[in-house]
């Protein structure tokens, strides 16, 4: 196949930290939703998916100082859960994600699952950034909304500036104790050897602008070879639920390639591979968490990358977090069933 600059797909972003940093509210603040406010007890328990259309990253960069064209098609969003219980899934999340946002609370700096989203993105090699999220939070912040960070910067009192730089420094201090570098994203002198650090409120949106054209700033510098269109599907299943009026769904994420209605696929299954025909392809609407019932887009084929729930017959035994397979016109059916079950 041939893969070009010129044909990108969405970088896929994963956001991780410890419970209650604000990764869902930040989320909200970027889709303008309030997915956050109807969480049981405000607890995200399931890996979530939103996709950002290049039109709006756009919309909402416009006031950055420091900005690149934007090549990618929009950007994907895998949300996670914070809490303790869920390492699970967010190994999970960090396994599917070529970058990532590391939420940290500013009043609270790293915290237990901070350090364990750490490991999981050093293991892994994956590139990330931390958003330094609640800056609100501040004593005597002047709220700015929706304002680059610099600007927001410019409003506040030497107090406020005094104490968000001791906040910042403790923090570098705690990110150095785990053997990383970091500054603060316009600062950071080196973005192959420093952590960017981003401050941000999810309440008033302060820093999320800047947030945003990072991501994209970093994956077109970083990984443009990494996020050239391959047409070989890649893609896995995040979840598998039950839908009124759709029967059994399974959530996937297509890193890669085009999934159509009617391909032959192969799951794997609790007892035993699972060959079905992709009977409806939906999307969420862009901007909408894919985790939160709603309307559905259909669709007849979809490309790379995208957050998609599909219907097919036979999913009830499917295995969340394995990979889905597309049998294709010269694939030998034994093979990928082989294939699916190894994983
Ligand atoms: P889990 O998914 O359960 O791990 O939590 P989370 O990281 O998604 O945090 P969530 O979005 O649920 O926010 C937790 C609480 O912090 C909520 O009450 C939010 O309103 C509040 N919060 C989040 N971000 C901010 C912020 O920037 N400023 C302030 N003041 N509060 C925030
Ligand atoms: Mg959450
Ligand atoms: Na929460």
């Amino acid at each position: 196949a041939k893969r070009s600059a010129d044909d990108l797909r969405s970088p896929i972003c994963c956001i991780l930290g410890h419970v209650d940093t604000g990764k869902t509210k930040l989320l909200d603040c970027i889709r303008r939703t309030n997915v956050q406010e109807g969480e049981a007890g405000g607890i995200t328990q399931q890996i979530g998916a939103t996709y950002f259309p290049r039109e709006n990253i756009i919309e909402r960069t416009k006031d950055v100082r420091t900005k690149v064209e934007m090549k990618v098609p929009g950007l994907l969003v895998i949300d996670t859960p914070g809490h303790e219980s869920f390492t699970n899934l967010r190994s999970r999340g960090s396994g599917l994600c070529d970058i990532a946002i590391l939420v940290v609370d500013i009043m609270h700096g790293l915290e237990p699952q901070t350090i364990e989203s750490l490991n999981l993105l050093k293991m892994r090699h994956t590139p990330f950034v931390v958003a330094l999220n609640k800056v609100d939070r501040l004593y005597s912040w002047k709220s700015c909304p929706n304002a680059p960070i610099t600007n927001a910067f410019e409003k506040q009192s030497r107090d406020v500036m005094n104490e968000f730089d001791r906040r910042l420094n403790q923090i570098i201090t705690q990110i150095k104790e785990q053997g990383l570098n970091s500054e603060l994203y316009y600062k950071n002198p080196d973005r192959r050897k420093y952590v960017s650090i981003v401050p941000t409120s999810a309440i008033s949106g302060e820093g999320v602008p800047d947030l945003l054209m990072l991501l994209v700033t970093l994956t077109q510098q970083m990984m443009e070879s990494k996020l050239m269109y391959i047409s070989e599907v890649q893609c896995t299943v995040l979840e598998v639920k039950v839908v009124e009026g759709l029967g059994t769904t399974i959530d996937v994420i297509l890193v890669n390639g085009v999934l159509h209605e009617g391909d032959q696929i192969v799951v794997c299954g609790m007892q035993g591979p699972i060959v079905t025909t992709i009977r409806a392809l939906l999307t969420p609407h862009p901007m909408k968490e894919i985790r939160v019932k709603g309307q559905y887009l259909h669709h007849k084929e979809l490309k790379a990358a995208q957050g998609i729930k599909l219907t097919a017959q036979g999913l009830e035994h499917a295995i969340a977090g394995t990979q889905l397979h597309v049998v294709g016109p010269d694939d030998d059916l034994e093979d990928i069933k082989e294939e699916a079950m190894e994983d």
